[in-house]
């Protein structure tokens, strides 16, 4: 359905200029009004229906504030979008709290696009008709007392039924039913999203107020849990504050277990090959051998695990399961070389997942620096056969050599099978890696691992 906004201007020709804009670029239904008292009576009439209101501040017969006075008592909701010369100081009587964005004249085109995504955005959020869902692993689940939202099982094409309600004494009778039946994954409404991502929070934290380490694989699965939650969130919500805060808690977390969990054996132990949790399996894992990498190597300041712990979880973000099946693949080559089973489109989609990823990243304003420099490198290699940019040796940033040779154990030894060990899979490394820097921090790991 498109957006239906009210252009307020006392100046035609602007007015005029705006709608027509407003109309051809975002498909929107535009109403006019050439004063603040006409668009208050237009506000005031609830048979009209209006999303949003794009507003100047100076006109003779009411100005911009008497419209948003309007709408804050009888729209509440309603976003207030200011368009005028004069800064918010002088517009008396505007509300910059509930102000939902400004345009300064005479640049209004420019920051539309911007304030309609926005719109269109937040008008989603709203809407009855069009919820949208996030599916969580139904395992998650298991790991709260208390059921954190409203939680529905896929009926059909365009059904779903409540199973679990917010509150309620978690049902471990009731998942266990789900999953006999086939079920792997639960729905929650995308605004309700961020509640699950608070409750892990707080469940997980009491591991560490007990002052009580969890266990490889009590952070493998939680780590896992986070990871999917955050994908469908990031996909589906954007990188909002409360997005902000799961990835730093969640990054905190992984990276004081690093120190804690130092046996990159036992962490092979817990890599079980499972089409169904690859990604996320193999997000945590080769974060936490980055760390235990960097640990052995003297680098494991704090500030370094988190680098570490952030990159395992965030590195493959943007690749879509129907992917990641044939990725496996992809990451048990280990090398630049895409897999003949990709399409032309896939592979260049491919080529391009670390620069997405890290875009997004990049966003996350409270991560260390240097995180998106390791996202963006994960998939280089030392011989320049890697991507997206063929980076040769030396060129490629010392934590991403640590980062990519955590990667390529990891991915080396679904190919090399499952009782291998990170000593086999480092002595099996081709020739490019034992060079320049790459072929120092190989041969300290290997001196490291056959010593203990
Ligand atoms: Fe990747
Ligand atoms: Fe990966």
């Amino acid at each position: 359905m498109p957006l239906r906004v009210l252009v307020v201007d006392d100046e035609t020709d602007l007015r005029e200029l705006l709608s027509l804009e407003i109309e051809s670029e975002f498909a929107a239904e535009v109403r006019q009004a050439s004063s603040g008292n006409e668009a208050a009576k237009l506000i005031a009439d609830s048979s009209i229906l209006i999303d949003a209101v794009i507003c100047d501040y100076s006109m003779p017969d009411g100005n911009g504030s008497v419209v948003q006075k309007a709408l804050l008592n009888s729209r509440p909701g309603v976003p207030f979008v200011l368009c005028s010369a004069n800064s918010i100081e002088n517009c008396p009587g505007v509300d910059a709290k509930t102000l939902f964005s400004q345009i300064t004249k005479p640049d209004i085109l420019a920051p539309l696009r911007e304030i309609f995504e926005r719109l269109k955005a937040a008008s989603h959020l709203k809407s009855t008709e069009e919820i949208r869902w996030v599916s969580i692993p139904i395992g998650m689940m298991n790991q709260f007392n208390i059921v954190p939202v409203d939680t529905f099982v896929k009926l059909g094409e365009t059904q779903n039924q409540l199973v679990m309600k917010k509150g309620e004494v978690m049902s471990v009778s009731l998942i266990s039913r789900c999953t006999q039946k086939g079920a792997s994954r639960v729905l929650v409404k995308a605004q309700d999203a961020v509640f699950i991502s608070e409750a892990l929070l707080r469940d997980w934290s009491l591991f560490w107020r007990a002052k009580q380490a969890p266990s490889q694989k009590q952070t493998l699965v939680w780590g896992q849990n986070a990871v999917s939650a955050l994908k469908e969130m990031v996909d589906l919500i954007g990188v909002t504050p409360e997005v902000q805060s799961l990835v730093k808690k969640s990054t905190e977390f992984m990276a004081q277990n690093m120190a804690l969990s130092p046996d990159t054996n036992s962490w092979f132990s817990q890599l079980i090959f499972n089409p169904d949790s690859y990604f996320t399996g193999h997000s945590i894992v080769v974060g936490q051998i980055a760390g235990v990498f960097a640990n052995i190597l003297g680098w494991g300041l704090p500030s370094t695990l988190m680098k570490f712990a952030a990159a395992g979880m965030l590195h493959d973000m943007t690749i879509n399961s129907s992917t990641l099946n044939r990725l496996q693949i992809l990451d048990g080559a280990g090398a630049g070389e895409l897999p003949d089973n990709l399409t032309q489109i896939e592979k260049a989609y491919l080529r391009m997942h670390p620069l997405q990823a890290a875009e997004i990243v990049k966003q996350f304003s409270e991560l260390p620096a240097e995180v998106d420099v390791i996202v963006r490198e994960h998939h280089e290699c030392p011989d320049g056969s890697g991507f997206p940019s063929s980076l040769h040796g030396d060129q490629i940033h010392p934590l991403s050599m640590v980062f990519i040779i955590a990667h390529r154990v990891v991915s080396d030894r679904f190919a090399r099978g499952e009782k291998s060990t990170p000593l086999a899979v480092l002595e099996g490394f081709p020739e490019s890696y034992l060079v320049g820097r790459f072929g120092d921090i190989v041969k300290d790991l290997k001196n490291h691992l056959c010593k203990s």
